[in-house]
């Protein structure tokens, strides 16, 4: 949430931070602004509500060859979205421009003391006290030998911030240096050949630099051209450690897609390639993880497993629950981290607890992992981004390896964690009493999953042609039993998210104790509904919804023999997998697709949906 960039160095910083700017548009999208320092005259701040392009425009009018700045794109929490609350804010006396990420919980106090102090403010922020607190530290602050006074000033503010911040300042008197500094919310440094770049995400400088240094909480960072260093809040030196970043600018491409959530939808079969590649152990039927740190006699004991997430990474959570109890016969809780963070669960000393989480820094996950290391259970994550906070910080984990994900709705890093969290499933069942014969059925049909994907994915156009006749209705309703229960609540999640049609999702069999109330020729249901012991109930469901003139799409991979051609207005056929570990995934493809053409369908901005952001790094 917010997204920040800020560049040192030999190239003029305008155009390099509004590319930057655009890579994390995901991450907000209220308003943008930039920085600039040149050395010579006053910092050129420029912001504007909407998309980095407005502020493009307003670059191209004032002629600026500055190299250092920073710049910020928005998702709005203190003060409206206004141009005025666009960051970067400033000091009131002019020297110091900030961009920040993160919650200010005592801004008003510090606010407050500032004002009796003689600093203005002019925004509803939270983020302009700290530019002030900084300010005033830095009036205060006297020029020491072996000191940055500008390091010292950002420093010694934040000892009296309550909050979070991803953090990066310019100083007029300082003109080839950037600070930043880290809490709570993420925040890297690019390390390039005589310049150095920092931002919320690698995504923002891989046209410049792959080597990285992840910042931790707790650290501020000092940049010049040359050079970088590195302290704690409290003065302490850390000695960084570099990283080569994996993947590379392309993937972050559109290519010839439209949107990037169409993009990623049909990079499901790579993406489920790439999560189980190597993964597999032949010859004992099982899955095998090299990051787990975590011995098997150990596991052998685990007799309870939890798992947390928020979002569609909670849905795979839910997923996973009948995935592990299923295969791996372990009694399985599947909480909110948000909720787990502060509820102080009782666990019994033999749980592993998982924390599922394509950003690797949404806030709630990270916190609820660190309560339960803190509390001494072993701790494991599923997470898509290497050299993320949870990634970095958790006891041992798997990455899901999707590439990186741009659109806000998630889609490849979902059926990526299903696959995986099935993987978990086979391997603890293994250690138990799956059988070998199962396991390999399970593993089988696991490798056979991505031909089977773009088999569905085939089925675009006619998906594409229902979101059509549908698109007008503004309530729908999924359903689905068992494992299909959690891909309801996410295809109506996806449809809400970014077609803002109103979506539930429930219990096939909940229906009749009151949702079947909203029935009627304007509410259409989407009933998943899978070969099996669950088919003919289904089928009696649809058959009320449709008794109460409630239009139905049915979508299945049963044979024709089993749901005949009338038993809804409109079906959508599957492909039989032939196992039902694979079913989830499957008939997430087409709700998935189902909400995009909606979405295009009513004309609506796919990858950035209102109010929405990418990576929710506050709680
Ligand atoms: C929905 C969506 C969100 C995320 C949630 C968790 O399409 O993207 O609900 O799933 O914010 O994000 P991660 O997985 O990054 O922790």
């Amino acid at each position: 949430m917010c997204g920040i960039v800020g560049y040192v160095g030999h190239q003029q910083a305008g155009p390099i931070l509004l590319e930057g700017l655009k890579r994390l548009e995901y991450r907000g999208y209220d308003s943008a602004g930039v920085a600039l320092l040149d050395g010579a005259e006053d910092l050129l701040v420029l912001k504007k509500t909407g998309s980095p392009d407005r502020v493009g425009a307003l670059m191209r009018q004032h002629e600026n060859a500055a190299h250092t700045g920073i710049s910020h794109t928005r998702w709005a929490t203190h003060g409206e979205v206004t141009d005025r609350n666009a960051h970067p804010h400033c000091s009131s006396d002019g020297k110091f421009a900030i961009v920040h990420n993160g919650v200010i919980e005592n801004y008003q106090a510090i606010r407050r003391f500032l004002e009796g102090q003689g600093y203005s403010f002019v925004s509803e922020t939270d983020s302009e006290a700290l530019a002030n607190l900084i300010a005033y530290h830095f009036a205060k602050e006297p020029e020491q030998p072996g000191k940055n006074r500008f390091t010292e000033s950002v420093r010694k503010s934040l000892l009296h911030v309550d909050g979070t911040y991803g953090l990066a300042v310019v100083c007029i008197d300082r003109p080839g240096e950037i600070v930043g500094a880290r809490k709570g919310s993420p925040l890297c440094v690019g390390i390039g050949q005589g310049e150095n770049m920092i931002a919320s995400d690698v995504a923002a400088f891989l046209n410049y630099t792959r080597r990285v240094v992840y910042l931790d909480d707790g650290q501020v960072v000092t940049l010049s051209p040359q050079d970088y260093s590195i302290t704690t809040v409290y003065d302490e030196s850390v000695a960084p450690v570099e990283r080569q970043v994996e993947w590379n600018i392309e993937e972050a491409d559109l290519g010839a897609f439209a949107h990037y959530m169409e993009k990623e939808i049909f990079e499901q079969p790579k993406a489920l390639e790439n999560a189980m590649r190597g993964r597999f152990s032949d010859d004992c039927s099982t899955a095998k993880f090299g990051g787990l740190n975590v011995e098997p006699r150990e596991l052998r004991q685990i007799d309870r497993v939890v798992f947390l997430g928020q979002g569609t990474a909670y849905l795979a959570c839910m997923v996973a629950e009948y995935f592990v109890e299923r295969y791996a016969r372990i009694p399985v809780e599947v909480e909110y981290s948000s909720e787990f963070r502060y509820r102080n669960a009782p666990l019994d000393k033999n749980t592993l607890v998982f924390v599922i989480s394509q950003s690797g820094e949404t806030l709630d996950s990270l916190e609820a992992m660190r309560e339960a290391m803190r509390k001494g259970y072993r701790t494991l994550a599923i997470t898509n981004t290497v050299g993320s906070t949870i990634a970095r910080e958790n006891d041992g984990g798997i990455y899901q390896h999707c590439g990186p994900e741009i659109s806000v709705a998630a889609t490849k890093s979902f059926t990526s964690q299903l696959v995986l969290c099935a993987m978990v499933a086979l391997f603890l069942g293994r250690m138990r009493d799956l059988s070998y014969a199962e396991g390999r059925a399970i593993s089988q049909a696991l490798r056979h999953l991505p031909g089977h994907v773009t088999q569905v994915l085939n089925l675009a156009e006619h998906i594409q042609k229902l979101a059509a006749k549908y698109a007008h209705f503004e309530d729908m309703i999924f359903l689905g039993r068992q494992d299909m229960y959690p891909i309801a609540l996410e295809g109506a999640l996806k449809l809400k998210e970014i077609t803002y049609i109103h979506a539930e999702g429930y219990q096939a069999a909940e229906m009749k104790h009151g949702p079947i109330a909203l029935i009627n020729e304007r509410c259409p249901s989407i009933f998943l509904v899978p070969r099996g012991e669950s088919l003919p109930k289904m089928l009696s469901n649809v058959q009320e919804v449709r008794a109460r003139k409630g239009p139905v799409i049915l979508i299945t991979n049963a044979p024709e023999s089993e749901v005949a051609n009338d038993a809804a207005e409109d079906i959508i056929r599957l492909p039989d997998g032939g196992h039902e570990v694979l079913d989830p995934v499957l008939f997430t493809v087409p709700v998935q697709l189902f909400a995009y053409y909606v979405a295009l369908a009513r004309g609506l901005p796919v990858d950035k949906p209102r109010n929405l952001a990418k990576s929710v790094t506050v709680e």
